[in-house]
């Protein structure tokens, strides 16, 4: 495929046109009410509430604050997250589905209140948001999707026609939703948090957790943080406390195109029901109308094809409908996804009364880390929450199909296991071209070799730190990414994302 029309490099947006703060790194021992871990849109929000409340706070960030999933989403602030509520009726009943949709209904008022009272400038949009469908096979799955919609009170209609530029078999709205620059409204926060005393600490990796009287989060650095709370929102726990996360979610990737085109949408915001995904926004760049295209994800280090594809499949949609002028920027996000579809958003496990975790937003961020944010708040305030039950990580888990990939996603763990440690490839290092990696064997251990755009070699040992899986090659973003769950290395063996601690091992290769 030609790739030539694609940026170089993936560079999101939303961090291309903000400064967000940078912070030292913890070199001391501190004691705070409540640690968290993890400055993304969670983290900040929960230090917002907290230190709203008169608690102590420090938010700890093994990088940088916001350079997670949060500075790499589409930034739709909605409750119509893909077909959900049908499947969310089935095992959960109308009042479960409803708690879910109140959620995250709430969550997005939270969001809009918190932009009008503090007055904040973030590019906010209301407007309708779309599923839509050009399979006749979804079509029904669009119509009881509408009818859950209806069982639920949620406002919306289903029709044949919408605003853009291609036809379509099927599509149901639901109103009144928005979207939004979420790093300008996210640094506006981290200023707030920081009038109310909120300490931030970046490079400050969290490794484990300790209980005396209360959880101390012990850093890579060995440094301590003595807490009445942590509040794990890292987007992968770096603290399993026998919650068995690894068993109970998968990660899973997407990619996004920032595109000029010469057909633009009038408004909405879409997403199709059927696979690949597509979704489609407007965003406004240098004063230009643009759309964002996101979507033609896949589990986490278990792509079918070189990662590059993704992002000129989208391209090729894109050009298809809405002509292609020039793409500004491309970049992915890593999403994580649990066994029914619903987050876990609570205590780390029941008997854990004082660490919490907030992780699988299925790729609905906004709305769902605002509302974990919130929840998380109460139970720390011990006030009453509607939502604390549905969920709570140690609910019974009954969806069906989600169980069933489940199943499939570990027969894929051991495949990975098994495939990593028996294969061997013998493309000579030397041939290597400049941004090209290979598998090697260098003294007959199994390499990932990696040659930079100066002709540097690195090399590292490709069995992934956190439970020894074997890493694949990204060549997308550059990175080492396990099909287990998910962690992702740069070619030099730093961490990209969790649940490793731990980077790769670097091998000399006596070049
Ligand atoms: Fe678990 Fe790699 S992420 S083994």
């Amino acid at each position: 495929m030609d790739q030539n029309n694609l940026p170089n490099k993936s560079t999101s947006y939303w961090h291309d046109s903000v400064d967000v703060p940078h912070f030292p790194k913890l070199n001391e021992k501190i004691q705070v009410d409540v640690g968290i871990v993890g400055g993304g849109m969670t983290g900040i929000t929960a230090a917002y509430l907290l230190s709203q409340q008169g608690f102590k706070v420090c938010v700890v960030d093994a990088g940088v604050l916001l350079n997670g999933t949060t500075g790499h989403t589409t930034a739709k602030i909605t409750a119509q997250h893909g077909l959900i509520y049908d499947e969310l009726i089935k095992h959960f009943g109308e009042d479960g589905a409803k708690l879910y949709y109140e959620a995250n209904h709430e969550a997005q008022k939270f969001i809009e209140q918190t932009i009008k009272k503090h007055n904040i400038s973030c590019h906010l949009t209301e407007d309708d948001a779309y599923i839509y469908t050009n399979s006749k096979d979804d079509i029904t799955k669009l119509e009881n999707e509408h009818k859950a919609y209806e069982k639920l009170n949620i406002e919306g209609s289903i029709s044949d026609d919408c605003e853009l530029p291609f036809p379509v078999k099927k599509v149901l709205k639901m109103t009144n939703q928005a979207y939004f620059h979420p790093l300008m409204y996210l640094k506006d926060l981290i200023k707030i948090c920081q009038e109310n005393g909120v300490k931030f600490y970046e490079q400050t990796r969290a490794l484990t957790i300790e209980y005396n009287k209360g959880p101390t989060i012990i850093t890579e650095d060995d440094h301590r943080i003595i807490c009445r709370y942590v509040i794990q929102a890292s987007h992968y726990p770096f603290y399993d406390g026998q919650g068995f996360y690894p068993v109970k979610m998968y990660a899973a990737r997407s990619y996004i195109i920032a595109a000029k085109t010469k057909k633009k949408i009038k408004g909405g915001m879409y997403i199709n029901a059927e696979t690949p995904t597509r979704s489609i926004r407007p965003i406004t760049i240098n004063n230009e109308d643009l759309l964002l295209i996101g979507g033609d994800g896949h589990k986490t280090g278990q792509s079918n094809e070189p990662m590059m594809n993704h992002y000129e499949s989208l391209y090729q949609f894109t050009d298809k409908h809405f002509h292609v002028e020039s793409v500004l920027y491309r970049w992915s996000a890593q999403d994580l996804v649990t066994l029914d579809k619903v987050p876990y958003i609570g205590r780390v496990t029941k008997a854990q009364h004082n660490v919490f975790v907030a992780t699988g937003y299925r790729k609905w961020g906004m709305t769902n880390s605002t509302n974990a944010a919130k929840l998380l708040t109460d139970l720390i305030m011990d006030k009453e929450n509607s939502y604390e039950e549905f969920f709570s990580p140690g609910r019974n888990i009954k969806a069906d199909p989600a169980i069933r990939k489940f199943v499939s996603y570990n027969s894929d763990v051991a495949k990975h296991l098994i495939k990593g440690k028996l294969e061997r490839t013998h493309v000579e290092i030397e041939n290597l071209q400049s941004n090209e990696a290979c598998i090697s064997t260098v003294n007959g251990q199994r390499a990932g070799v990696y040659k930079d755009n100066e002709g540097v070699v690195h090399a590292v040992d490709t069995t992934c730190t956190h439970l020894g899986c074997e890493v694949e090659w990204n060549n997308a973003e550059n990175s080492w990414d396990c099909p287990c769950h998910g962690s992702r290395y740069t070619y030099t063996g730093d961490i990209l994302n969790g649940p490793a601690v731990k980077p790769l091992k670097k091998i000399d290769l006596g070049l």
